[in-house]
Parts: structure tokens; sequence; C-alpha cells
């Protein structure tokens, strides 16, 4: 092992290239902003071209390395067109796209569970399965961060589909952090409480959810989406490098609170 370099160096992403799925927005466009804030070359994925043109836009003219990474993660295809185009697999991979329906069992068909599924699981299996290989095969390593859920060990009724997705990519992120840290790779996960992305945006401003806030969240308050991003550009580090196979929770609390 070389000897460690001091405290804040080990927090720098400088020299580092990473792939954030799912960050034209929402906690995705967090991490993403935050690690090229921390020196990270970034790659911003999504699925529309005008939304990831803009993010790229902003970054580059404030000095930031970001380019736009367009591709659906559940078309594996795709994603690999994208990877072989790249002077270099990235080092650091962030599953975070993913898709939920909240309904009841009998009113979720097949498809819009597979739907689920493909976004959250199948295609943070197939990425981190093509990156590994492509960082192995040029003598790299790299390290992986899944974004789960609180919703991925419990469950409340009509979230089947998010549930066993999320509960599957925090098994997955155990798994491939056994299988790969022989080759010098860590995998860890991060699991979001209530963040006021976009997509709460209906449920922010509820009255019955923020009677359940009040009551469950002992901070009694929704993350803002950017109290994510310091946890992983941590957990990428070298600050982070004997932490491997965790679920970090990030959720004031409220999992904790009996
Ligand atoms: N917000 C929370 O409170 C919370 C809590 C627990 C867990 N999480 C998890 O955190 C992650 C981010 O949540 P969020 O609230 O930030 O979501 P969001 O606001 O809905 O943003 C989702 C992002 O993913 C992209 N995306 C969706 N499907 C995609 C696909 N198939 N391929 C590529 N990009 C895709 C979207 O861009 P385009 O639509 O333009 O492609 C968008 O940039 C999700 O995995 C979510 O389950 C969130």
């Amino acid at each position: 092992m070389t000897p460690p370099s001091p405290h804040a160096e080990r927090f720098s992403l400088a020299g580092r290239r990473a792939l954030i799925t799912g960050a034209s927005r929402g906690l995705g466009w967090e991490i993403a902003k935050a690690m090229a804030e921390a020196g990270a070359r970034v790659h911003i994925n999504g699925r529309d071209a005008g939304a990831l043109d803009k993010r790229c836009r902003g970054m580059m003219g404030a000095g930031f390395e970001v380019s736009p990474a367009l591709f659906d993660v559940t078309d594996i295809g795709a994603a690999e067109t994208w990877l072989d185009a790249q002077a270099e697999a990235p080092d650091i991979l962030v599953n975070n796209a993913g898709l939920r329906h909240r309904n009841a069992l009998t009113d979720i068909p097949p498809s819009a569970f597979a739907q689920v599924i493909d976004s959250n699981l199948n295609s943070a299996y197939a990425l981190a399965r093509s990156v590994a290989m492509r960082l192995k095969d040029s003598g790299r390593s790299g390290t992986i961060i899944n974004i789960t859920s609180i919703a991925g060990p419990r469950a409340r009724p009509g979230d089947a589909a998010y549930t066993a997705a999320k509960g599957g990519l925090e098994a997955l992120t155990r798994s491939l952090a056994v299988e790969l840290a022989p080759d010098g790779f860590r995998c860890n996960a991060i699991a979001p409480g209530y963040f006021a992305t976009e997509a709460n945006a209906p449920w922010v401003e509820d009255p019955g959810v923020k009677k359940f806030v009040d009551a469950r969240i002992p901070m009694k308050r929704w993350g803002q989406p950017h109290e994510i991003a310091g946890a992983a550009v941590f957990l990428a580090s070298d600050a982070a490098s004997y932490i491997n196979g965790h679920t970090l929770v990030i959720d004031a609390g409220m999992t904790i609170n009996f």
C-alpha cells in the first residue's frame, strides 16, 4: 500500500472519472456537481439531450470538466456503445437512475413491475459488470456507489416493485463488494430517506405528509437534494478506502426513530 496522503487530499477526486446515472436533475445532479467540484471529470447521464447539454454548459462555463452521457440505463447495448466510445472507463460509477410506480399489488401489471426492476436493479448490475470488466481489462480498479432507499430493507403497502428493486440493489451492493474487492474495487450504497426532489414535489407541500414528517423524522424536515452529495464524494474518495459493502443511510434519523 502507498503511504497515506494528508487527510484533506484524501477527500479529493482529482484525476478520477465519474459516471453518474440519472444526473440531469434531483439527487444525481447534486452528486455530479459535487464530484466535479471535488476534482473529478464527470459524465452526466440521462435520456434528455437538451437537459444534459444545459447542465454541462453551465458547469463547463464555471471551469469544470463535465460531459453528457446520453443513454437509457435500461438499454445496456446503448450504455456499452457509450462506454466503448470513451478513451477510458469511468473509475467511479454511481448507479442513481431509478423509476417508481406506487400501486397496490393487484394494480401493478407484470410489465410495470419489470420496468421498476429494470431501471433500478438490472441496469445497475449491467453497468457495474460492463464498467468493472473494462477497468479490469486495463489493469485498473474503481468504486461503485448504488443509490438504494430506506424502502429497501422495509416495506409499506402499495410499493412492492420499488421495495423489491431497492432491496435487491442493496443485496447486489454486498455481492459486488465481496466479489470485486480482491481486484481493488470498493462498492457501497447510499440509502436516502425523504428528499425534496422534483419527483417528490407533490408530497412536500401535502399537509398529511407534513404531519408524517413532523412525527417520524427527528429533524422534522425533508432533506434538500444537495445534502446527499457529501456522502457520495466521501464514499468515492480515498478517505473511504476501507469502507466496502456498506449502506450509508441518509434520513435524518427517521429509520432509527422508535
Ligand atoms: N428523492 C428521494 O427522496 C429519494 C429517496 C430514496 C431513494 N431515492 C432514489 O434516488 C435516485 C434519484 O432520485 P430523484 O428523486 O433524484 O429522482 P428524479 O428527480 O426523478 O430524477 C431521476 C433522474 O434519473 C433520470 N432517469 C430516469 N430514468 C432513467 C433511465 N432509464 N436512464 C437514464 N436516466 C434516467 C432522469 O432524467 P431523464 O428523465 O431526463 O432521463 C433524472 O435525471 C432514485 O434511484 C431514487 O429511487 C430518492
